[in-house]
C-alpha cells in the first residue's frame, strides 16, 4: 500500500469535510452547502462515502479526493496537504536524505576537473610544438579563424599516453576523478574497485587529437568530442564515455552559443558534425547545433523547443532519401563509442513533433557536401537550403517517390502504403486533409481512394502483414469493464497506459473530439494523486528539459513516484505496439466518464424528487442539466460501444 492509500484509508472523507461543511445524508451519500463558493441556496456539494470522493455540480463543477479537498480549502499545492494529512492519519513520511547535496559537490568537483582540462588542451594547442600541426590544420585546412578557435574552447590532445594523467595528479586530482570524467580509460574496466585505480592501470584516452568542449546548454562543461588528426587513426570521433556529466542523449553541440539566435531568429537548424557547427557559426548562422553522432532524441528536441519550436533538420541526402526511415543523423556510422541507437525515423519523427507541438522540417543537403562545405563555398546557398526544408511528412513522400515509376500503380501502392500511416499521425485535420491532397496530387490518383485507405488502415503497419494478436490476459480491460473495478484502479491504469505511451495522449483528444466529446483533463480523475500526476504528465508533453516520463518521475515527491511505479508496473506487460493499447485507454477513460456521469444522474434525480415533493420550483434548474447530462451519456455510449465491438471481435478471433 502506498503512503496515500494508507493515508486515505485511515482518513474518513465525510469525518474530514464535516468539519468544514454541515453534511446531510442524501441516498447513499451526503449532500451540503459547497464551501468553495457563496451559494445557500442549492445544496450542490456532494461527497460519496464509497469512493473518499467529493463533487461540486454547482458553480465550482470541480471535485476529487481529501487532498483535492484540502488543497482546495487551504489554498495548498499536494505535497502541503499531503503533510497535513500524513500527520492527521499518523503516517510517517519519508525524508528525502543528503544524498543529493554529497551529489551536487561531486558533480561541482567534476567539472572543475574538466575545465582544467579545457585550458590544458587549448593551452596544447596554442603553445606547443606538436599543437602547431593542429592549428595549422584548423586555420588553413579547416579555415577557422583564431577568434572562433577561442569561441568554441578548442583545443588539442598530445600524441602520449599520460601527458592528462600526469598534469592533473600533480594537480591533486586522483586517478579515480580522471577516470569518473573519462579523461583517462582503464586498461581492464572492473578490475579494481571504484575509487582506489591505480595510476598504473589507466592511460589517457585522448591522443594527438583536436578537442572540442561539449557544453550543455547553460555553457557547464560536460565532456569532449575529438577529431583525429592522422587519417589512418581510428574511430574518426571519440567522444567522451558516458559519465554522469556527460550524457549524448540529452545534449546538443553548441547549444550553449546558438540559443540566442535559436530565440530572436525563431528557428534551430540541427546538421550532423561540431565541425559545420562550428563553420555555420563563424559565417554568422549561430543557430545551428548537433547532436554528438548519435541519433537525435526526444529530449534533445525537447530542450530545442524551449528556445524556438521551429526546427530544421539538415540531412545528408543519402540519410535521407533511404526507403523513408529518414535514418538522418548518423545512425550509419561505425564509430567504437556508438551504442545501439533508436532508429530515428520518419514516424518517430511525427510522433515527436506532434508531442511537442513543434514544427520539424526537413531539408537536404547537396549530395556529397557538408554544411561545412556549402557554407564555405557561399553562404547564400546555405540559406537557400534552409529555406527549402519542408514537413516531414511531405519530405518523405517526395524521398520516397524520386526515381520511381509513377505510372505503375503497384509503385503508387506501395508509396501510398508508406505514406498515409505516417499521415495518420498527424494530429491537425487541417494539416492530414493537405497531405493527404498532396499525396493524391503526387500519385495522380483520387484523393477519394487514398481517404479509403486512410480510414479502412488505422495505423497499418509499414511491414504490411497483420500484427500478431497478443492473448487478451495481457490486457486489464476486457471489452466491457466490469463494476468491480473500483474507479481508483480504472483511474490508475489508464495513468499507467500514458506514462509508458505519451504519445496517445493527442490520439486520446482527438478521438474524444470525434466523439463529440471534452478532451482528457485532470478532472477526469477523481483522485488528487491522479489529477496531478496526470497534471504534471500533461506538462511533461509540453516542456523541454526532459523525456515525458522522465519529466513526470523528477517532478514527483516520494509518495508520488512510488504511485507512479505502481502504475508502470500494472502496464509493464503492455505490447507498445498492441493497437488495442489504444482502445483500452478508451474503454477505461470512458467508462470513468459514464461513472462519473451515472453518478451525477442519480444525484440530481434525487434532489429533484426530493424538491417536487416540498414543492419546490427550483428543480427545474436541475432537470435542465439532467437532459444536459443524458445526451453527454448518449456520447459516450456512442464512442464505448465502439471500442465494445471492436475488442469483442479482438477476442473472438483468438
Ligand atoms: P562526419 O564524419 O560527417 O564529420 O561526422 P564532420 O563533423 O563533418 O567532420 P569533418 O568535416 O569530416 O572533419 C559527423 C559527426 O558524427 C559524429 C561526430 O559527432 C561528427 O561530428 N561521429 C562521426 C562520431 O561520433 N564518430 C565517428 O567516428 C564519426
Ligand atoms: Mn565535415
Amino acid at each position: 500500500m502506498s503512503v496515500i492509500d494508507e493515508i486515505k484509508a485511515r482518513i474518513d472523507i465525510v469525518d474530514l469535510v464535516s468539519e468544514t461543511v454541515q453534511l446531510r445524508r442524501t441516498g447513499k451519500n451526503y449532500s451540503g452547502f459547497c464551501p468553495f463558493h457563496p451559494n445557500q441556496r442549492t445544496p450542490a456539494f456532494a461527497v460519496f462515502s464509497d469512493s473518499g470522493t467529493w463533487r461540486c455540480f454547482g458553480q465550482c463543477n470541480e471535485g476529487g479526493d481529501i487532498f483535492k479537498f484540502m488543497m482546495k480549502k487551504e489554498g495548498w499545492e499536494f505535497p502541503e496537504a499531503m503533510r497535513y494529512l500524513a500527520e492527521r492519519a499518523g503516517v510517517q513520511l519519508h525524508v528525502p536524505t543528503e544524498q543529493e547535496k554529497v551529489e551536487a559537490e561531486e558533480h561541482e568537483n567534476l567539472r572543475n576537473l574538466l575545465e582544467g582540462a579545457v585550458t590544458f588542451y587549448r593551452h596544447q594547442l596554442f603553445n606547443t610544438p606538436a599543437g602547431k600541426l593542429a592549428l595549422d590544420y584548423l586555420q588553413q585546412k579547416r579555415n577557422l579563424t583564431i577568434e572562433t578557435l577561442e569561441t568554441f574552447g578548442i583545443g588539442y590532445a598530445p600524441g602520449s599516453w599520460d601527458a592528462a594523467l600526469n598534469f592533473f595528479n600533480a594537480k591533486g586530482y586522483s586517478t579515480a576523478d580522471l577516470v569518473a570524467v573519462g579523461l583517462v580509460t582503464e586498461r581492464e574496466p572492473g578490475k579494481n574497485p571504484v575509487g582506489v585505480i591505480q595510476k598504473a592501470d589507466v592511460y589517457d584516452r585522448f591522443r594527438h587529437r583536436v578537442m572540442f568542449p561539449i557544453r550543455d546548454e547553460k555553457g557547464r562543461i560536460a565532456g569532449f568530442g575529438a577529431r583525429i588528426l592522422n587519417p589512418e587513426d581510428i574511430p574518426k570521433f571519440l567522444n567522451s564515455p558516458q559519465t554522469p556529466l556527460f550524457d549524448k542523449s540529452r545534449l546538443l553541440y553548441g547549444l550553449d552559443l546558438a540559443r540566442r539566435a535559436i530565440r530572436t531568429l525563431d528557428q534551430a537548424v540541427i546538421v550532423e558534425g561540431y565541425l559545420d557547427v562550428i563553420a555555420l557559426h563563424q559565417a554568422g548562422f549561430s543557430n545551428v547545433v548537433s547532436p554528438m553522432g548519435t541519433a537525435l532524441t526526444e529530449q534533445q528536441l525537447f530542450l530545442l523547443k524551449r528556445y524556438s519550436k521551429r526546427i530544421v533538420l539538415a540531412l545528408d541526402p543519402d540519410a535521407a532519401g533511404n526507403q523513408a526511415t529518414l535514418r538522418g543523423l548518423q545512425i550509419a556510422r561505425q564509430a567504437m563509442d556508438h551504442e545501439q541507437d533508436p532508429i530515428f525515423d520518419a514516424r518517430g519523427l511525427l510522433g515527436y513533433e506532434a508531442r511537442l507541438q513543434a514544427d520539424i522540417r526537413v531539408t537536404t543537403l547537396p549530395l556529397g557536401l557538408d554544411p561545412d562545405e556549402v557554407v564555405g563555398r557561399d553562404p547564400k546557398e546555405w540559406e537557400r537550403i534552409i529555406a527549402e526544408a519542408r514537413p516531414v511528412v511531405i519530405h518523405v513522400m517526395e524521398a520516397l517517390s524520386a526515381d520511381r515509376n509513377l505510372d505503375d500503380p503497384k509503385v503508387k501502392n506501395q508509396i501510398a502504403a508508406q505514406v498515409l500511416p505516417l499521415i495518420n499521425d498527424v494530429p491537425s485535420a487541417i494539416e492530414r486533409d493537405t497531405y493527404l491532397q498532396r499525396l493524391a496530387r503526387l500519385l495522380r490518383v483520387s484523393e477519394r481512394a487514398l481517404q479509403e485507405i486512410a480510414t479502412s488502415s488505422r495505423r497499418p503497419r509499414p511491414s504490411g502483414h497483420r500484427p500478431v494478436r497478443k492473448p487478451a490476459e495481457q490486457l486489464l480491460a476486457p471489452a466491457q469493464i466490469p463494476a468491480a473495478i473500483s474507479s481508483y484502479s480504472l483511474e490508475a491504469y489508464c495513468l499507467g497506459i500514458l506514462l509508458r505511451r505519451p504519445d496517445l495522449l493527442y490520439q486520446v483528444d482527438r478521438r474524444m473530439q470525434n466523439g463529440r466529446l471534452p478532451r482528457l483533463s485532470p478532472e477526469d480523475f477523481l483522485h488528487a494523486d491522479h489529477q496531478a500526476i496526470l497534471r504534471v504528465f500533461q506538462e511533461s508533453v509540453e516542456q523541454d528539459m526532459a523525456e515525458p516520463l522522465n519529466f513526470v518521475l523528477n517532478s514527483l515527491s516520494l509518495a508520488m513516484m512510488e504511485l507512479a511505479d505502481n502504475m508502470l508496473d500494472r502496464t509493464a506487460k503492455l505490447d507498445p505496439q498492441d493497437e488495442r493499447v489504444i482502445e483500452d485507454l478508451m474503454r477505461g477513460l470512458l467508462t470513468l466518464r459514464r461513472r462519473r456521469i451515472d453518478q451525477e444522474l442519480e444525484y440530481r434525480r434525487f434532489l429533484i424528487v426530493e424538491a417536487q415533493e416540498a414543492g419546490d420550483l427550483k428543480a427545474t434548474q436541475d432537470a435542465q442539466t439532467v437532459v444536459k447530462l443524458a445526451k453527454v451519456r448518449r456520447f459516450i455510449d456512442e464512442a464505448l460501444k465502439e471500442y465494445t465491438s471492436r475488442s469483442t471481435t479482438g477476442v473472438r478471433q483468438q
